[in-house]
């Protein structure tokens, strides 16, 4: 199930008896190759959603292959310029963008924005015309669909991200001079593994998108279908086919009849390339169920609390003996630290290591760290077969005051 080169499993094996902390690993010769695949086509131009793992060798991969940047906060366009990455290859998304925030990036000199809200509009406009600068601006949308009909998205629940056509509707485009409205952002799916309903997500959408934007007056140039490509957490789940995306792609920007598709991925570009090592610290058997507490949980990797799904898990030895199920529990004081229940060698004990796939996306930035004030993991990286720690584990006092 896992993609853990042999080399990277025989350092690991190496390294890990001298360790008693949990800590990450990305495999940044395995994201290079991938990460360099999904840049040869010229369908659609691809930015990195900063969030998935803002850490500075990663991102000096995704600009190596050719990606453009999606920032969210001013911690994540700093950590990008700090790469020597220009300002005009950054994006801001994001629905809490403040005046203050606004004028921070526009000092840094990022000129392209996805906005949210009439607000955004015009506390954009505001500042680009007090520089006598023009913007590029997408206007994100937040679709429904009429009661009744068959619904791609499967619901309707209301999200801060961007607004209703309707609302956009009462903008005039010509009231905001300073901004070149370029386009539409759509995005409301998440971790989508099959291409074909993608394809048909994404096509169910044009339709709606282009009336609104002839409503608008708005001649649609760009569109941006955010991210949402899934990786497989799950045993027996199939990867998502890139090149299907892309021919699935290719359709959907001749029939919305734009000249630029844009995707900002996060999740599909690095989750593969990440593993969480973590130490076992006993088996235990409890109403005849096997238990596995382990030095880390929810406060280094808090993804399975939140979406009720597991990452995969081995164990980093190899063992010949049975399989057993167990349920995986970290130290926090919650039941709700729990990565889920998995089947594993029967004879794991304190000393041994687990190995959890697909950590290179929402791993160590999306979680809950300082709770009960554990250590925070070290960050490793393997680049041209060797292994080096770019980041230590950080005892409590480090943070606390
Ligand atoms: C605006 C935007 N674009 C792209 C992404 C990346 O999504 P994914 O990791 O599913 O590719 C996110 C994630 O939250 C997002 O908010």
């Amino acid at each position: 199930m896992t993609t853990l080169s042999t080399p990277l499993r025989e350092q690991l094996t190496a390294l890990c008896p001298d360790l008693d902390i949990p800590f990450f690993v990305y495999d940044l010769d395995a994201l290079s190759a991938h990460v360099n695949h999904l840049t040869t086509q010229n369908v659609v131009k691809l930015w990195y959603a900063v969030k998935a793992n803002p850490l500075s060798s990663v991102l000096k991969t995704l600009d190596t292959a050719g990606f453009n940047f999606d920032v969210a906060s001013r911690g994540e366009l700093t950590q990008v310029l700090a790469q020597d990455i220009a300002a005009e290859r950054v994006l801001n998304t994001g629905p809490a963008k403040s005046p203050a925030q606004i004028q921070h990036f526009l000092d840094a000199g990022v000129t392209t924005f996805v906005a949210e809200s009439l607000n955004q509009v015009r506390w954009l406009n505001d500042a680009a015309q007090q520089r006598q600068q023009t913007l590029t601006v997408l206007l994100r949308v937040q679709l429904r669909w009429p009661a009744g009909d068959k619904n791609p998205l499967g619901g309707d629940s209301l999200t801060p991200f961007g607004l209703g056509c309707e609302q956009w509707q009462q903008l005039t485009l010509r009231d905001y001079p300073a901004l070149d409205f370029a386009g539409l952002h759509i995005f409301q799916w998440g971790n989508m593994l099959d291409a074909s309903k993608l394809a048909s997500l994404w096509q169910q959408m044009v339709p709606p998108l282009t009336e609104l934007s002839q409503q608008l007056g708005m001649r649609l140039r760009i569109l941006d279908l955010g991210g949402g490509l899934g990786v497989p957490y799950e045993s027996g789940q199939q990867a998502l086919d890139w090149d299907q995306v892309i021919a699935s792609l290719a359709k959907i920007k001749a029939e919305a009849g734009v000249q630029e598709l844009w995707m900002e991925l996060g999740r599909y570009a690095v989750a593969q390339c990440g593993y969480y090592l973590n130490p076992v610290v006993e088996q235990k058997c409890n109403y005849d169920e096997h238990q596995l507490i382990l030095a880390g949980g929810i406060n280094h990797l808090l993804r399975p609390a939140v979406t009720s799904q597991a990452f995969p898990v081995q164990a980093l030895r190899a063992s010949d003996t049975a399989q057993r199920q167990y349920h995986l529990h970290g130290p926090l004081c919650t039941a709700l630290d729990h990565l889920g229940s998995h089947s594993l060698p029967d004879d794991l004990a304190y000393g041994d290591w687990l190995v959890f796939d697909q950590c290179g996306a929402y791993g160590f930035t999306e979680s809950m760290p300082y709770f009960l004030c554990h250590e925070l993991p070290a960050e490793y990286v393997f680049t041209q077969g060797q292994l080096y720690c770019i980041r230590h584990s950080e005892t409590a006092d480090y943070y606390l005051r």
